[in-house]
């Protein structure tokens, strides 16, 4: 079986910690004992780009427990828990392309094995897969029925392309379900990014200026965790109507000019290029940390920084000490990568579980679906997303209350008034 991995020798290490992610997982879970027993993706060729992490290999059991014939290649070069592809190369039989901190060309040449796969289904996180397959692999087309999608940058990509008529398949975007983003983006990202920072630099927060770039779903989660941690959290923005969410959430708004004077930590989530800049750079105080959670390492102007600076140095893992010209230095966490996934573990298990049920129920979904749909980018269905709720609630023993007749009644109808 064709992979390339950093080391097989990993996998039992990798095998504990999948188990562990599964404690946390219940509604993949419920869907796994489901389609061991029905194989409803009996026979589907499914090529994922996700971050090789321990939750991902749990979807990936489940795949392949409904039938799926699938592959793994990692949708970044930092985000791959080299333990995990071991345990899914070794104990299931996956073939997984990954390496903890490959090189570009390398993260590539990785997706393009993937492909050689001849996906029916790709499965994305940031869209590089379905990029390359419309760019590169065309003749793999024919082959492909549609694709779900993870994360916010790839539902814009994917968007883009469908409204320039590129896209040559349909696409769920998993982002869209609420199980999806009202948590993983929002508590998963929240935490997993405190984690990065502080496993990163282990500097104390409390007291310290927190500055959080773009209020969504991401940073939203982020700020609420950082005031959690006593800092005194700053949020730039550029939509009014967020901006004015984040001051009534009682946070201090201001443009990034301002901000890059005051903050001792900056944290860029907005799916945008260079949001922090040369200008900022030239305003920030000496010793200032700069991070990424957003897709892209393109948030922050990493050549820029590089121009301005006489010599960097990795001063910790996952910390570059950048010395600028003027003596200042800023210290750039992960590369300018996903910092939650870089020098943390990702997202805890319990937020995954939601967003990976989605994936594989929408795979499902696909797989019966897909000649009805168009070339476009879908939402999760609704009905998906209610039950993913329901089982998860199920799972945590929360009861709900149901509409009484009265109710279902007087909700539906105009009539009644005072
Ligand atoms: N780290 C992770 O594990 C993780 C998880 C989920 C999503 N993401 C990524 O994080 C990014 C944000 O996702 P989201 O779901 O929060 O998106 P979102 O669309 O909900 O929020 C992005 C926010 O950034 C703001 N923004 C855009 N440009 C800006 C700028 N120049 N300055 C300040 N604010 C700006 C937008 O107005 C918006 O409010 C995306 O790239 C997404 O793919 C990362």
């Amino acid at each position: 079986m064709e992979h390339d991995i950093k080391d097989l020798n990993l996998a039992e290490g990798g095998r504990r910690r999948i188990e562990w992610a599964e404690w946390e997982m219940p509604v993949l879970r419920t869907i796994q004992e489901r389609f061991k027993k029905e194989k409803p993706l009996k026979g589907i060729r499914v090529a994922a780009c996700l971050h090789v992490t321990s939750e991902t290999a749990n979807l990936m059991h489940v795949l392949q427990d409904g039938g799926a014939d699938a592959v793994l290649t990692a949708s970044n070069p930092l985000s791959t828990q080299d333990d995990v592809a071991a345990s899914l190369v070794s104990h299931r039989e996956i073939p997984v392309f990954a390496i903890k901190g490959e090189d570009n060309a390398t993260y590539y040449k990785h997706i393009g094995a993937a492909l050689d796969h001849k996906p029916h289904v790709t499965m994305d996180d940031g869209a590089d897969l379905v990029s390359i397959l419309h760019k590169d692999r065309r003749e793999l087309l024919d082959g492909v029925i549609g694709g779900t999608e993870e994360t916010t940058t790839g539902v814009i990509r994917l968007k883009a392309m469908s409204k320039d008529g590129a896209l040559e398949f349909p696409i769920v975007s998993v982002n869209d379900a609420m199980t999806k983003h009202f948590f993983d983006n929002r508590y998963g990202t929240g935490q997993s990014t405190i984690d990065g920072i502080i496993r990163a630099t282990n500097v104390l927060l409390a007291g310290k200026s927190f500055v959080v770039a773009g209020y969504g779903w991401c940073g939203r989660g982020l700020a609420q965790k950082a005031r959690g941690m006593g800092a005194n959290v700053i949020v730039t923005e550029i939509n009014p109507l967020v901006a004015l969410e984040a001051l009534m959430d009682g946070f201090r708004v201001m443009p990034m000019s301002e901000a890059a004077k005051i903050g001792d930590f900056f944290c860029t989530l907005t799916g945008d290029l260079h949001v922090l800049d040369k200008h900022h750079f030239e305003a920030m105080k000496d010793g200032a940390i700069i991070a990424n959670s957003g897709h892209f390492n393109v948030e922050i102007n990493i050549p820029a920084l590089e121009e301005m600076s006489t010599e960097k140095k990795q001063v910790r893992p996952f910390v570059e000490q950048y010395h600028l010209k003027d003596g200042r230095t800023i210290n750039l966490l992960g590369e300018g990568r996903l910092i939650n996934l870089a020098a943390a573990e990702g997202h805890p298990a319990s937020v995954m579980d939601m967003s990976f049920a989605n994936q594989a129920l929408a795979l499902e979904y696909m797989v019966k679906n897909a000649d009805k749909l168009e070339n476009k980018v879908y939402p999760v269905p609704e009905d998906i997303d209610r039950e993913i709720a329901r089982i998860k609630l199920d799972a945590m023993g929360v009861e709900v209350d149901v509409l009484t007749d009265e109710q279902v009644k007087y909700m539906d109808s105009w009539e009644m008034g005072t």
